[in-house]
């Protein structure tokens, strides 16, 4: 069967036809996407904040993603797996963003590419398509300018900001991405931008009018139910505590000599348990 080609997503938008996409960072959360047939999953640099600990996705680096990326191409035949570039590795020169687009596909196995920006981006978008390198784009709250942004702020909140929004979203379809991520904007101007293209949006925090959305896994799986709750996030289940009742418990059996049981136990038959008892 193979992999969902990144042009069924246009036609799927074009059929009214909505669909989810989640982050997938290793092989037991990819396999588990996948057999729930989400369609796409993202190798988002939201790593750096789920699962390695930094505290944005600014110091994630090429090699942590083309290490993440592996695993997730490994746990899935379906889904179309986009990793994204880094800070970093597509900003500074062409030749650079090219390299890196390049090892995400030639060594991490991802079918596709995302990266963050608007107009600045078009050139760098347009050459990796002709190269043969899908590329998503990603609008509104680009998690790389958090500094520039001074803290997770609300995007395209005045008129010139949407009117820029909108044109960044053209000039990115015209250069060839096949899908836009909008983050953290408001749902009415994600509705006119989804409106004015023919390739599928894929809101967070940006309201009902995407034609598709995207979750951060732990987020929606509630495992940091301590910590990161987020007015974007639906929290599907809060799986953080049930993990940590389960660590607790197993400790406590350990602890108290409930675990392991015979049934956890394997057995050799008496004569060899004999000669093991004797043995000096
Ligand atoms: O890295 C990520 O998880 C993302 C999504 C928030 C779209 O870019």
């Amino acid at each position: 069967m193979g992999r969902l080609s990144v042009h069924k997503l246009s036609e799927w938008k074009a059929q009214g036809r909505r669909f989810a996409m989640v982050t997938a960072y290793d092989y037991p959360g990819a396999r588990l996407a996948e057999q729930a047939d989400i369609p796409i999953l993202l190798v988002g640099d939201s790593v750096g904040s789920v699962v390695l600990g930094y505290d944005s996705t600014v110091p994630v680096t090429m090699d942590e993603m083309v290490h993440h990326t592996k695993p997730v191409v490994r746990a899935t035949e379906k889904a179309i797996v986009v990793a994204d570039l880094p800070f970093m590795s597509y900003q500074t020169d062409p030749a650079d963003a090219m390299r890196n687009a390049g090892r995400l596909l030639k060594e991490g196995g991802a079918t596709a590419v995302k990266l963050e920006g608007g107009s600045a981006m078009v050139e760098t978008v347009r050459r990796m398509v002709d190269a043969g390198i899908p590329v998503m784009g990603h609008l509104g709250l680009t998690p790389q300018s958090i500094n520039q942004f001074g803290g997770h702020k609300v995007q395209g909140k005045s008129p010139a900001a949407a009117v820029k929004l909108i044109s960044d979203a053209k000039a990115l379809e015209d250069a060839g991405a096949f899908a836009i991520v909008l983050e953290t904007i408001p749902a009415e101007l994600a509705k006119c931008v989804s409106e004015r293209l023919t390739v599928p949006t894929i809101g967070i925090g940006a309201g009902a009018g995407c034609d598709a959305q995207v979750q951060v896994l732990h987020d929606m799986l509630g495992i940091y139910d301590d910590w990161r709750q987020l007015k974007h996030t639906k929290r599907y289940r809060t799986l953080g505590s049930e993990m940590r009742d389960a660590l607790r418990q197993y400790r406590e059996e350990v602890e108290n000599g409930d675990f392991p049981t015979e049934e956890n136990s394997i057995h050799v038959d008496r004569k060899l348990a004999r000669e093991f008892a004797h043995s000096s």
